[in-house]
């Protein structure tokens, strides 16, 4: 199937989807969408993603509208991301970089989302190093908080464009096996895919060296944790086994910031064990993708050639990135009118 194909496929889903049910005022993980709600994102990316590419990438749908990016730890595509999408769409887009503000003067993050709101921000876009932060922001503020990464918890806005990005060239992820390689337990876009990849119907594969797998993932070691439990999914720890006929391959940074020491003998040792080679990819599918949310490290989790070879859409990433962030801004911002996004009231 073609990219053009599948994108038609989702235009012609697109016209029948209702917006009934999008109930968002915030978006913190993937774990409270529904599948419908997942459809709808996506299917509104596929038209942000025809504005950008336009000579002149830009609409009016948010004149008026005000984000704040609020940025505690460093990020390039998820910060510029944002900001490109936000001016894209005719909002009022500024950065404010904790390093600079006065959290340094010791204000609180509660403080400090007050303190937008009351200049009227209508969306604030979160990241932070402690896991749950923008849910705390979320609960003392009405101006809507996005998160762009929370600790080794979530991030939503990354899944989905994961998401998209996969439906883009496969089509239905429905049974399609998803292979993510590296450092799981630290990271969270394993995360925030895995929820976005379980609704979605694909077999998804962690693989990895013991120590940085999460235990419990996806079975219950106490049946009362259950309903928390993140969803079930296939475990391997040998990357050979793991890489077998997978539709798509995605490698993960070492989180190295997040890592306490000990976890693995050397960088040489992993590499030589978990990194993705294309001798390695010979056993995935013939047409399988390659993908890698970024920052990379090449010669570590992947090999250069790989990263820049012919089965890698690690660029094409980053621009439906923006394509996705269009979209959950204006689905944020309530303007969507009508009860379906057709041809005429997108923007
Ligand atoms: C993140 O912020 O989690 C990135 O997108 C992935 C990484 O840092 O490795």
């Amino acid at each position: 199937m073609t990219i053009e194909s599948n994108r038609k496929q989702i235009d012609k889903k697109n016209d029948a989807l209702s917006l009934n049910q999008w109930n968002h005022h915030n978006v913190l993980d993937l774990d409270d969408f529904s599948h419908t709600e997942i459809v709808t994102v996506l299917s509104l990316a596929e038209r942000m993603r025809e504005i950008l590419d336009r000579r002149i990438p830009r609409v009016p749908a948010l004149r008026g509208y005000t984000i704040v990016n609020l940025f505690f730890e460093p990020s390039t595509r998820t910060r510029a991301s944002f900001e490109l999408a936000g001016k894209m769409l005719g909002a009022d887009v500024i950065s404010v970089s904790a390093s600079t503000s006065s959290i340094q003067k010791g204000e609180s993050l509660i403080d400090t989302v007050r303190t937008l709101r009351a200049m009227r921000a209508d969306a604030i876009i979160m990241r932070h190093e402690m896991a749950g932060a923008p849910y705390l922001a979320a609960s003392h503020t009405d101006a809507s908080i996005i998160n762009a990464g929370d600790g080794a918890h979530a991030h939503p806005t990354q899944a989905l464009l994961d998401l998209y990005t996969m439906k883009r060239h496969v089509g239905d992820l429905k049974n399609k096996k998803v292979v993510m390689v590296g450092d799981i337990a630290h990271s969270r876009v394993a995360r925030s895919d895995l929820w976005g990849l379980s609704k979605m119907g694909a077999h998804v594969v962690l693989c990895g060296p013991p120590t940085l797998l999460p235990r419990g993932l996806g079975v219950s070691e106490r049946p009362e944790h259950a309903k928390n439990a993140l969803p079930s999914v296939q475990i391997e720890t040998d990357i050979d086994k793991a890489l077998r006929d997978a539709h798509v391959v995605m490698a993960l940074r070492l989180q190295s910031e997040r890592q306490e020491n000990g976890l693995l003998p050397s960088l040489r040792e992993y590499a030589e064990n978990y990194q993705v080679t294309s001798t390695r990819l010979i056993k995935a599918q013939p047409d399988y993708l390659l993908m890698h949310p970024g920052p990379k490290n090449e010669g570590i989790e992947i090999a250069s050639d790989v990263a820049r070879g012919d089965r890698s859409i690690i660029e094409e990433q980053v621009t439906n990135g923006v394509a996705v962030r269009m979209a959950l801004l204006y689905l944020l911002s309530g303007r969507v009118e009508s009860t379906q996004i057709s041809e005429g009231n997108a923007p």
